[in-house]
């Protein structure tokens, strides 16, 4: 694999890894430059998430610029052109045993499907037709997150089949993009009554769903749509006109933001902005596949 100067290696060490790895593996790997490797395999200590791989990458003075430019990111230095070099046979991984692993995190997308939907992690159950896990393409390049299901989505049991929905489809189609092409699903996975926004609690409860669809999915680019999304998936704060218009990492993973359809209904001046995201949704995807990496 080659990387450019500048891009965060942390995703593409995860897409390189992507369905081998499961919490707890051990694995070998070395990063090279372009006078040849850098040494020999270094051992990973173990694969947890992409903390742990961004500290073993740090951990590679040879290889990576030792400061981090932000959570989820590593620069390489100018000028070099590095590639990482991680053997994927079978032999060079060594489990831990299963029982000390937290079930979501070994879990498939279709038990992930089922857990969810027996889901009582919090009151929301109580009044819910369906559970609403997402739609689309289960390794799309591309995920949009909404907020939760509303009455529409909680009857089928599919996310965005409202109004808000329809106009979703056809910001897709602007793009280029079909349902088919990419993910959808939102925040909470169950209908808060009376389409309120949810409660901390609920966000709490859903979080690990989320967390481990987007693990599995592991999207070249998620799209937040609206400030409930954006907020809660980028523990922030910070209103939504800030968020948008540039790249936030989401555990490694380049993420936008932007208005949730439903405000574009309410408010037709937030359609050139959208349009603008948009733009550089679609940019980051092309980049994505040009690099093979989706
Ligand atoms: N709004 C959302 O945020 N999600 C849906 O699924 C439907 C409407």
């Amino acid at each position: 694999m080659d990387y450019d100067v500048g891009k965060d290696i942390i995703i593409d060490v995860k897409r390189y890894l992507r369905g081998k790895l499961i919490r707890g593996n051990k694995f070998l790997y070395r990063i090279a430059d372009e006078r040849g490797p850098a040494g020999s395999f270094m051992d990973s200590d173990s694969f947890s998430g992409s903390d742990k791989n961004r500290d073993n990458l740090k951990k590679d003075s040879i290889a990576v610029k030792k400061d981090r430019m932000a959570d989820n990111e590593i620069r390489l230095e100018e000028g070099i052109r590095y590639s990482a070099d991680l053997p994927a046979q079978n032999s060079l991984f060594e489990k831990r045993s299963p029982e000390k692993e937290n079930k979501l995190e070994q879990i498939d997308f279709e038990g992930l499907k089922e857990e969810v939907s027996r889901c009582r992690r919090c009151e929301l159950y109580k009044k819910r037709t369906n559970t609403v896990f997402g739609d689309g393409n289960a390794s799309a390049g591309i995920v949009f997150l909404g907020e939760a299901p509303g009455k529409n989505e909680d009857l089928q049991g599919v996310p965005f089949v409202g109004r808000a929905g329809k106009l979703l489809d056809k910001i897709l189609q602007a793009i280029d993009l079909k349902r088919e092409d990419i993910f959808i699903t939102n925040i909470l996975k169950c209908r808060p009554p009376g389409n309120r926004d949810p409660k901390e609690d609920e966000i709490k409860a859903c979080e690990a769903f989320l967390k481990r669809q987007l693990e599995l999915i592991d999207p070249a680019v998620i799209c937040a749509l609206g400030r409930v999304a954006a907020q809660n998936l980028l523990r922030t704060k910070t209103p939504l006109g800030k968020l948008r218009g540039r790249i936030h990492y989401y555990n490694g993973v380049k993420t936008i933001v932007t208005y949730h359809p439903a405000a574009l209904l309410r408010n037709p001046h937030f359609k050139r902005p959208t349009w603008e995201d948009m733009k550089l949704l679609k940019r980051i995807y092309s980049e994505a596949k040009e690099q093979n990496v989706v």
